[in-house]
């Protein structure tokens, strides 16, 4: 079988002048200026409820978008049998039609839809240009193209046969409804979930963030346009636990495809475990969860190089990746240099309203991530074992902004350089230039979480054997570079430990999760 040959999508830069930045600019201003009524999609119907709740920009707290349609256990109800009425359809659909869906969706995406989406994650989500390009526009063309080349490729995945014996492997969707829980950091990661499972002919219910439900509302509207049939995913706005009561008491569940914290994760797994008698089928359980992401440096790094990694690493959308530096180890030899070049560097960081393109920080996602965050930075001041080196203040009266924070922490095990903050905080240990193994210890042992990391280092034989002593402590590992930005087809993402179960979004060992194979042996 042949498909379009997957390529990523470039990704544009919006330099001033050009014509994609005033697009995109234009598209900021009139979706600003518009008072949406974002309702629910349930099979082919816009379900609208009296409980509207406000659609908020993070950089401007007073200014909303419009209001997304709350719904509850009852909307729940309807998405998952509209789900199940539309499986029979859409699983017996060929797999070449469900492709052409996502392809096109793909197209339109890198082409009409791109500056809606943008701006979109721009102001619902607080994310400057240039991020919101990456992390949402390109990552999800991406997601669509490679995932159906890995779809064909499942496709033919076929066993030998001998004359007279005619072997044969069926990839079916699995038999159910697959449930998409969504985070509110990443756009791409929130239409990939959904579409990934209905590529592979599963019917799905489909729960973002409520925080995220503007640029949830233009993917479903994206998705529609390109030709999904009613009822193949179904969006709603309802409080996680009451989806969750209904989803994971249904004999019909078979699947949860979800991104978001490890806590939530946990819970949900131990709530699927006990029920699991009263399902059908065993559910398939993939989720990818929280970080605690390291940046490992030897004596023999180049301290400007490590001085980048750490500033984009940990900064880049407030430290809202899940994918952010947020400690930093590095040698005695090293520090006073790095120290200095990244007290430089965060002087050109300006914060603001992502609508000035020159603000390379923005707003956190809501007043409770704020205020969690502000308690961390506190009780650093508070602490006679953290020094502040950069950063340090916020301020929430128009937008909830958080200065990027750099805490030099002088115990190894501080909580900061332990748990997962979620925001533009990080903490470094500098530890004795000679004693590089009792580091490799530390960066195993300190944290549960195993997303990504890096190890920066000019001598060949430390970087293979950092690599060995942290074979198990990321997923997306980097050698001499930051530990964001994983691209699609290139850099398959997803961590292991309390991180996930390393599925690896955008590749095939996903696309498996979501098909159930029969084996089928003729004889002649
Ligand atoms: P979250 O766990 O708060 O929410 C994720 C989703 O679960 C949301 O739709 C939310 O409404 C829902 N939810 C929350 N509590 C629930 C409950 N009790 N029952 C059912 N549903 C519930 O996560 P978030 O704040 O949206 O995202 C940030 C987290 O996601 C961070 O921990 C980050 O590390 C993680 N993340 C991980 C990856 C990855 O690839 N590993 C990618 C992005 C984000
Ligand atoms: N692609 C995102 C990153 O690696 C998840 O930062």
């Amino acid at each position: 079988f042949r498909v379009p040959t997957p390529v990523n999508e470039p990704v544009k830069s919006y330099a001033p002048g050009s014509p994609e930045r005033e697009e995109l600019q234009r598209t900021y201003k009139e979706l600003k200026s518009q008072q949406l009524d974002v309702p629910m999609y349930i099979g082919g119907d816009k379900v609208y409820t009296d409980n509207k709740q406000p659609m908020l920009q993070p950089h401007d707290h007073q200014h909303i978008l419009g209001h997304f349609n709350y719904g509850d256990a009852s909307h729940v109800e309807q998405a998952i049998n509209a789900a199940l009425a539309a499986h029979e359809a859409w699983a017996n659909m060929s797999w070449e039609h469900r492709a052409s869906i996502f392809l096109k969706a793909a197209e339109l995406l890198a082409g009409p839809w791109r500056a809606r989406l943008n701006a979109a994650t721009m102001l619902g989500q607080s994310k400057n240009a240039y991020q919101a390009e990456i992390d949402s526009a390109c990552e999800l063309v991406d997601f669509l193209r490679f995932n159906v080349q890995y779809m064909t490729e499942i496709y033919q995945m076929q066993p030998e046969s001998s004359p007279g014996v005619w072997n044969r492997m069926e990839h079916r969707p699995l038999e159910g409804f697959v449930f998409a829980l969504t985070p509110f950091n990443f756009t791409a990661i929130a239409g990939n979930l959904p579409a990934s499972a209905a590529m592979m002919g599963n019917v799905v219910v489909w729960k973002p963030a409520n925080t995220q439900v503007y640029a949830a509302h233009m993917i479903m509207e994206l998705f529609r346009e390109a030709g999904l049939p009613d009822g193949v995913i179904n969006l709603v706005y309802v409080d996680g636990p009451e989806a969750g009561d209904v989803i994971f008491n249904h004999p019909d569940f078979a699947g949860i495809h979800f991104t978001g914290s490890t806590g939530v994760f946990q819970n949900i797994w131990k709530t699927i475990g006990t029920n699991i008698h009263k399902y059908k089928t065993y559910p398939r359980i993939v989720g990818e969860t929280g970080g605690k992401d390291f940046i490992l440096a030897h004596k023999s790094a180049d301290a400007k190089a490590l001085a980048t990694a750490i500033t984009r690493g940990a900064f880049e959308y407030q430290g809202q990746k899940c994918s952010a530096a947020s400690r930093a180890y590095i040698p005695s030899n090293l520090w006073e240099e790095v120290k200095g070049y990244v007290q430089e560097d965060l002087k050109t960081f300006k914060m603001g309203a992502p609508e000035d393109f020159s603000n390379f920080i923005n707003a956190v996602i809501d007043e409770k991530s704020f205020d969690k965050i502000a308690k961390y930075i506190d009780d650093a001041k508070n602490s006679n074992e953290v020094e502040v080196i950069a950063g340090g203040n916020y301020d929430k009266s128009k937008g909830y902004f958080i200065e990027p924070t750099v805490l030099l922490s002088h115990n190894p095990t501080y909580v900061t350089l332990c748990e997962e903050i979620f925001g533009p905080v990080i903490s470094i240990y500098v530890y004795d230039e000679n004693n590089f193994e009792d580091t490799l210890e530390l960066v195993n042992s300190t944290s549960p979480y195993a997303l990504t990391g890096a190890i920066l280092s000019q001598d060949r034989y430390i970087i293979e054997h950092a690599m060995k002593k942290l074979s198990n402590a990321a997923g997306n590992f980097y050698i001499n570079d930051k530990p964001t930005g994983a691209v699609v087809g290139q850099q398959p993402f997803g961590g292991a430990r309390a991180s996930g179960t390393n599925d690896k979004a955008g590749s095939m060992l996903n696309l498996l999760r979501w098909v159930s194979a029969r084996s089928i042996k003729e004889t002649f």
